[in-house]
């Protein structure tokens, strides 16, 4: 009797703690598929255990502005391919620098081209606080606005997609106006380390992928993409 009330007490603790693999049980909750992104802070990353752990997806750091590409890109783009990970890039915006329009063609020319295998996400613009001087590199919001539009409808031109926008809620309040021209047209990645996504930008009514930490069991940035594992696939499909 002892042990029969041990056990049972046991099979509880075991179904609470694992919902999503309880069949039948009462409390099913989503499993947003995981991933991470990277860049060259992260040179060797053993992408089969990354796999193994669970992630399904990863973005991977190709340019930054139009005089600087990510050198372990390639390596790190192969090894998530070969991994089988559904992977894009990410190209980090240098407003004060070059044109959108300039910046998206360079990109795509250094890994951010997009074509619809069900592995490739859409190509991200990583726009952002601006780590070599002013917050907002010098532009009105007005500017900023038509430099990110300048970016997409030139990324949106040549390879059928609009590109994911990675960034923060005060960045974009602050720099673009909390602009809500983008919402329609390109997914929100939202960067927020916390429990929650909290409010997003303008424009947007739900994220599509949310950074929810800088760090944790897998190299990188730690992410979630808002939905299931055949919304990741569709968004990967075009
Ligand atoms: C930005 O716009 C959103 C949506 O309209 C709103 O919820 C939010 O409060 C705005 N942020 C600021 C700082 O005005």
């Amino acid at each position: 009797m002892k042990w029969l009330s041990i056990l049972s007490l046991l099979s509880v603790a075991i179904v609470t703690a694992t919902p999503i693999e309880s069949e039948g049980a009462a409390l099913v909750r989503r499993a947003d598929p995981t991933g991470i992104d990277v860049s060259s802070y992260q040179p060797n990353v053993n992408w089969a255990s990354v796999k193994a752990s669970g992630v399904s997806f990863a973005y991977i750091k190709a340019t930054e502005g139009t005089g600087y590409q990510n050198p372990s890109f390639s390596s790190q783009y192969t090894g998530a391919t070969n991994a089988g990970l559904i992977r894009g890039s990410y190209h980090f915006a240098r407003p004060d620098v070059s044109s959108g329009a300039t910046q998206a063609n360079y990109f795509i020319a250094h890994g951010g081209g997009w074509s619809a295998d069900g592995i490739t996400l859409p190509g991200a613009l990583d726009i952002e606080y601006n780590p070599y001087g002013a917050t907002c590199y010098g532009l009105s919001a007005a500017s900023m606005v038509s430099w990110i539009h300048d970016f997409a409808n030139t990324y949106h031109s040549s390879t059928g997609r609009y590109p994911v926008i990675y960034t923060t809620t005060d960045w974009w309040t602050t720099c673009t106006g909390n602009n809500s021209g983008f919402g329609s047209t390109s997914p929100l990645w939202i960067a927020r380390y916390a429990s929650t996504v909290g409010t997003l930008p303008a424009g947007w009514s739900y994220e599509t992928f949310w950074q929810y930490a800088d760090s944790g069991a897998n190299p990188g940035d730690q992410d979630y993409f808002n939905g299931d594992a055949a919304g990741l696939k569709k968004i990967a499909t075009g």
